[in-house]
């Protein structure tokens, strides 16, 4: 099955607050993103979305240059719905990271909760990186979050890649420079807790 079959088949089937990634709010991303945006028309692109509030909390804070990135059309559409009128504020973009040809230079900060880690294969991670280095600003910021050391080996039925903040820092190269990394607990809506790293870092 490919990517966006496989995604939109997960959106179809659960509901927003179903899926072990989910989080009322992602206060860790949030806080980080406003630490990296020095004002509300920093221009910033959420990387694989979904149906995560973070772009909610976005608005809320007054953010104007909001662009959310996703393979899934599905997540979109409930997205879309729940935000209402306040959707037309946002670009949308439904596309494959590891094919999209981003715009040069374009983004402030870059956000990824839980997208990098699926990329298994070095081609892909190559491409990513190729996107991140290309479409955000010298001086610009970077907030990736995958699974850590001690994290799951699989989500959504996938199998997934785990990192520290070496070996994840080491897939971006010395462009991306390593500000901060923190680990999280997140706790699934399922009882269970898995292991987030969290990587902050300023691109020269
Ligand atoms: C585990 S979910 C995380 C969603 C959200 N970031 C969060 O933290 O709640 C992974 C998201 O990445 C999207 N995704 C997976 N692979 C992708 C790719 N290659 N390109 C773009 N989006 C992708 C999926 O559709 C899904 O919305």
């Amino acid at each position: 099955m490919d990517t966006k079959t496989h995604w939109d088949e997960v959106y179809a089937t659960k509901k927003p607050e179903a899926v072990s990634w989910y989080r009322a709010h992602l206060e860790t991303s949030l806080a980080l993103i406003e630490r990296a945006a020095h004002s509300r028309s920093a221009s910033i692109i959420d990387i694989g979305g979904g149906e995560s509030t973070l772009v909610d909390d976005l608005l809320a804070k007054r953010y104007e240059d909001i662009t959310v990135l996703d393979v899934s059309q599905t997540a979109f559409d409930v997205t879309k719905k729940r935000l209402g009128p306040l959707a037309a504020q946002i670009n949308w973009i439904v596309a494959d990271i590891t094919q999209v040809d981003l715009e040069p230079s374009a983004y402030d900060v870059w956000h990824d909760r839980a997208v990098f880690h699926f990329l298994t294969s070095s081609e892909q991670r190559m491409a990513y990186v190729r996107n991140v280095a290309k479409a955000v600003k010298s001086g610009g910021h970077v907030v990736v979050s995958t699974f850590g050391p001690e994290g799951p080996t699989k989500c959504s039925g996938l199998e997934v890649m785990r990192y520290d903040s070496e070996s994840l820092h080491g897939e971006f190269g010395s462009k991306f420079r390593l500000v901060e990394s923190s680990n999280e607990l997140h706790h699934t809506p399922f009882g269970s807790t898995q292991q987030f790293l969290y990587c902050y870092c300023r691109v020269d």
